[in-house]
């Protein structure tokens, strides 16, 4: 058996990565010779190549028989992934475990939007290819979001665009990759949609004492409004127009949803209680905090 790992050094990817890198028997797509740096040393085969090029693809996927199938919010992910995804199908595979998104319920008055709408396109371009095995996650916003932004949390705020009214069963992106490497080994895996939340629905107000609690220091939330100002800011961060519309999409399909129903995955697939925000505070966030704390 062979399986393929696309975006190994993800914020899901990575974890794959860690449960699979003592096997033989598994592939890596890396873009660049910094993402196989960042690897570190695996007993399977590093390709290297972008998952846009065909030709790469070709080569990545030659001889797979599973594949882990993820791709981050981009304009030609959908066109991406399927491509990925029809060339393992053509190459003999016959199980693909897709990362998805939870999918907004129309009731809650949301309307599509382009990050979970590009998920909807992959997942009906390999159903109607026949892939034999599809596992399609659909985990809720990941805990590992807020490590970027550890030195404001460490001086005292947890800021997000999502509303203060939102409640999301935020999932550590452990417990995904757990899901997805179980599929990935399975003799005969769950299949199906996976929907994969943490242990229990939080407003980002919630989310914030519960980090402080662990940490030992305040933090408190901060709206950001889906304003202007917001627009500027990711435009002068030098975000692309077509990706500050796609998240405010996102963020505003949050807003309107309001409280999320939560995902049995980890339970149905793993047989354990998904870890908690405490844990990923504990575990995670502490670290990243104390390292923006001693400047490293
Ligand atoms: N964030 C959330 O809260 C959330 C919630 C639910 C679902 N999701 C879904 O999760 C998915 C993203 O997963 P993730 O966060 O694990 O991934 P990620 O961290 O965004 O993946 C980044 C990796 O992708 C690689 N990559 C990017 N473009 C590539 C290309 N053209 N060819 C080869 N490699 C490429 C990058 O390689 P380099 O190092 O070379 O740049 C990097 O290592 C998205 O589809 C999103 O909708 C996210």
């Amino acid at each position: 058996m062979t399986i393929l790992v696309t975006t190994p050094n993800g914020s899901v990817g990575r974890y794959v990565t860690e449960a699979l890198r003592d096997r033989d028997d598994v592939r890596f797509l890396v873009r660049s010779a910094a993402g196989a740096e960042a690897l570190g040393a695996v007993k399977g085969e590093i390709v290297r190549g972008n998952a846009a090029d065909p030709a790469a693809v070709r080569r990545a996927v030659a001889g797979v028989e599973r594949l882990y199938l993820a791709h981050p919010f981009a304009a030609d992910q959908a066109a991406v992934e399927t491509g990925l995804g029809l060339a393992a199908l053509d190459a003999g595979a016959h199980r693909i475990v897709k990362l998805g998104a939870r999918p907004f319920p129309k009731a809650a008055g949301t309307v599509p939007d382009p990050v979970t709408g590009a998920h909807d396109t992959v997942v009906a371009r390999l159903r109607d290819a026949g892939v034999p095995e599809l596992t399609v996650l659909r985990p809720d916003r990941f805990l590992q979001n807020v490590l970027p932004a550890a030195a404001d949390i460490a001086a005292g705020t947890l800021a997000d665009p999502g509303g203060a009214e939102a409640a999301r069963g935020y999932v550590d992106t452990r417990d995904i990759a757990e899901v997805a490497v179980a599929e990935l080994l399975a003799d005969r895996p769950v299949g199906g949609e996976i929907d994969i939340s943490g242990p229990e629905a939080l407003t980002p107000g919630r989310l914030a004492e519960r980090f402080a609690a662990v940490l030992g220091r305040p933090v408190r939330y901060a709206d950001v409004p889906l304003d202007a100002a917001w627009r500027a800011g990711l435009a002068g961060r030098g975000v692309p127009p077509w990706q500050v519309d796609g998240l405010y999409g996102l963020y505003a399909n949050y807003r309107r949803e309001g409280t999320a129903g939560l995902g049995d995955g980890v339970r149905r697939v793993l047989g354990r209680a998904p870890r908690s925000a405490a844990d990923f505070a504990a575990d995670l966030l502490a670290p990243a905090v104390a390292a923006a704390l001693s400047g490293a």
